[in-house]
């Protein structure tokens, strides 16, 4: 067992005036998660702390947070990864830029709000062929498009970007991913229309190459990478 001090920023809009710092000592094996160490102050000494979660093993997205100051998932974080020796504090806050709705809880409606409005589903009228089997793809096509498809909508990464706090009405990085996701799906029939969206004036171009996202995101997807993707195909008109 290891000590560990939580310091975990509250705020409940029905009484608190503004957000405050609780402070809680946990007992946890240094193989816990950050997950484990958050339910032991939630199941054992204040069970008004509010936090998302659901499947525990960084499947579901849904413990996206900020801890010691990076957006992270709370079930992925290892304590002996957050912590140098046994007592130190780790900070853990919502994500930045969403509204706060309780304590570690934040409004995720405008961030699906921009995913949403990228067209995140393939668009083909086409018949079937006539063998009545899927539309193929070759492995390189299936490369290509392969790393969006891993995407949990966890909004790490959106939510760590300069851009996006700077102006929530960006579309930003998560939704940019999973554009990217059908753009270059040589199944999909709707890239065109897709790409005018994100080439407007809340799109792709207020990404100014940050790569807070692609340090953020979890299932390490190269976000950046497919943002310039994007980009190139639009002034190249490649698609
Ligand atoms: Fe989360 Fe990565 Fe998807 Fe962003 S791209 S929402 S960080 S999984
Ligand atoms: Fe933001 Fe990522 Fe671009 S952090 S500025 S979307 S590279
Ligand atoms: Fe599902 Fe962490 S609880 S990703």
């Amino acid at each position: 067992m290891t000590k560990l001090t939580l310091k975990i920023k509250r705020f409940n809009p029905e009484k608190d005036a503004k957000a405050w710092w609780g402070t809680y000592e946990v007992d946890v094996e240094p193989t816990d998660r950050i997950l484990d160490a958050l339910h032991q102050v939630k199941y054992f000494q204040d069970g008004t702390l509010n936090l998302r979660r659901s499947c525990a093993h960084g499947v579901c997205g849904s413990d996206g947070m900020r801890i010691n100051g990076a957006n992270q998932l709370a079930c992925k974080l290892l304590v002996k990864d957050a912590i140098k020796k046994e007592g130190d504090t780790v900070t853990v806050e919502p994500l930045m830029g969403l509204p706060v709705i309780k304590d570690l809880i934040v409004d995720m409606e405008p961030f699906f709000d921009h995913y949403r409005s990228v067209m995140p589903f393939l668009v083909n009228d086409e018949p079937l062929p006539e063998d009545g089997r899927e539309r193929l793809q070759s492995v390189a096509e299936q490369e290509k498009i392969m790393e969006g498809t891993k995407c949990i909508l966890c909004a790490c990464c959106t939510t760590s970007c300069p851009s996006f706090w700077a102006n929530g009405k960006y579309v930003g990085p998560a939704a940019l991913v999973n554009a990217h996701r059908f753009v270059f799906d040589t199944r999909d029939r709707a890239a065109s229309e897709r790409l005018g969206i994100l080439n407007q004036q809340m799109g792709v171009w207020r990404c100014r190459t940050a790569f807070n996202c692609t340090n953020a995101c979890p299932r390490e997807i190269p976000v950046t990478q497919q943002i310039a993707e994007i980009k190139r195909a639009l002034t190249t008109g490649m698609i």
